[in-house]
């Protein structure tokens, strides 16, 4: 049996699992959308190519990112923040489609957030080896509002950890189509995924794209 295969028995049916108080994993919340989503993505990138940013300290980032949205997420040796503007091409962010905005609606109504509008969608692009540190997301104004994570592709290990960064971390496999909600008492969560495992995904080969909507404004 192929992976892929696997994963889509393994997310029959959306259910839902609580990871903490205010984060629950919905699963296979997106997957009746992914070819819709796959083409937005495709006209998104055309206009606002993936780039690996580099952080504050200097360093690389090994995960591509683009955006969508009234505001996008970016990071360069001044610091990290919100901007209309695409650094690489002067011009605003591509909008955001309003399936994307109904879909994080949705997920977050079905995590308790009812009325989620959000301004901002970060798209990251993990290939094998890629990672994301643990981190808090803490740039956005208003942080009663959730976050929103929607993963599409190869399989990742989702690192979910607690209000310390030095809190036990959980370990969840997100699959192709998988959303996870945190907000409220979760909010300022440590997070972020190991290394990508490499692989070969029916739609998207190897690789892993990744959306996460939030309210920067
Ligand atoms: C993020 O924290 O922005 C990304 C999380 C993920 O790729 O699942
Ligand atoms: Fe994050």
């Amino acid at each position: 049996m192929t992976a892929d295969l696997f994963d889509s028995l393994e997310t029959t049916g959306p259910s839902r699992e609580p990871l903490a108080p205010g984060a629950v994993l919905l699963r296979g919340f997106a997957r009746s959308h992914e070819t819709e989503l796959l083409a937005a993505i495709e006209t998104i990138t055309a206009q606002a190519p993936f780039r690996r940013m580099i952080t504050p300290g200097g360093h690389q980032m090994s995960v591509a990112m683009t955006n969508c949205g009234a505001f996008g997420w970016v990071t360069d040796r001044s610091g990290y923040r919100y901007d209309a503007v695409d650094p690489e091409s002067g011009k605003t962010w591509p909008a955001m489609p309003s399936l994307f905005r109904q879909l994080a609606e949705q997920a977050a109504g079905a995590a308790g957030f009812a009325g989620f509008a959000p301004d901002a969608c970060l798209i990251n692009r993990y290939e094998p080896g890629a990672k994301m540190s643990l981190h808090q997301d803490r740039d956005e104004r208003d942080l009663d509002e959730p976050i929103v994570s929607v993963s599409l592709g190869l399989p990742a290990t989702f690192l979910f950890g607690g209000l310390k960064r030095s809190d036990k971390t959980q370990r969840h496999r997100l699959v192709h189509g998988d959303v996870v909600v945190w907000g409220g008492p979760a909010r300022l969560a440590f997070h972020g995924v190991a290394p990508l495992a490499d692989g070969e995904h029916a739609r998207l080969g190897r690789r892993r794209i990744n959306l996460t909507f939030r309210r920067a404004r």
